[in-house]
């Protein structure tokens, strides 16, 4: 189990992107901890979304952590521009990276925090020679490109044995889920090993607002670290 703090790191992919910077306002007063970027290319995934400019523009509105998911082909010419936008930590991941471990050295010479993400058929040995340069781990628990799918149970022993290797290596990593953590998913992914929860669409949906979604994800999670058990 992880020792780390359950965290909630909002994805305002599926917000409306009219009112981002009303949403970030929103979400740190909900009690989040960051505000999780899910910056797309179109071509490492078959989705665009949002850029540098668009953070930088909410980057005034609040004190959160900034971390942007750069779920982008070959992402070295676009890493200055996220850290001079405001992200304090940068996602890459390996399947878009010729030299992971330079991509993640430059992230650190710019300032900002290296993470790696990897996609579902990835992998744990990919990132094996790169955990002490990294300070996340994030496993997709969905196929990346869009909010709201379903989220994918087989990645659960994936998130296990990454907590494991972290544990016993004497790292201390956070360990990152993102896509369909929800109420019914959220305290399986804690389960597993996860302590930072990407939530999108679920924080959205929530007919009782985003502080209330937060709320109760978070008191999921803890209950089920408390208690061993999903409710
Ligand atoms: C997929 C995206 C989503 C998003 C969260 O590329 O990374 O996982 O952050 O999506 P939902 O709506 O499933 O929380
Ligand atoms: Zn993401």
């Amino acid at each position: 189990m992880t020792t780390r703090g359950v965290e909630i790191a909002p994805s305002v992919l599926n917000a409306d992107f009219a009112r981002l910077g009303d949403v970030c306002v929103e979400l740190e007063a909900a009690g989040v901890e960051r505000i999780h970027w899910d910056v797309m290319d179109g071509q490492f995934v078959p989705n665009i979304s949002m850029g540098p400019a668009v953070i930088a523009s909410c980057r005034p509105k609040v004190d959160l952590p900034f971390e942007a998911h750069l779920m982008v082909h070959e992402p070295d010419g676009l890493i200055p521009a996220f850290v001079e936008a405001g992200c304090d930590r940068i996602l890459v991941h390996p399947e878009a990276c010729t030299h992971l471990h330079r991509t993640l050295g430059l992230i650190r010479d710019l300032g900002a925090e290296p993470a790696v993400a990897l996609n579902p058929a990835t992998p744990l040995e990919v990132i094996e020679w790169v955990l002490d340069s990294v300070l996340q781990v994030l496993i997709m628990t969905v196929n990346p490109g869009f909010g709201g799918q379903a989220y994918l149970t087989e990645m659960e022993p994936k998130v296990r044995r990454l907590l494991d290797l972290v544990e016993s290596s004497g790292r201390d990593l956070d360990i990152e889920v993102d896509g369909g953590i929800a109420p019914d998913t959220i305290a399986r992914a804690a389960l597993a090993g996860a302590n930072v929860f990407v939530v999108g669409s679920a924080l959205f949906r929530d007919e009782l607002g985003v502080e209330h979604a937060v709320k109760d994800l978070r008191q999921r999670a803890e209950a089920a670290l408390a208690s061993g058990t999903v409710a």
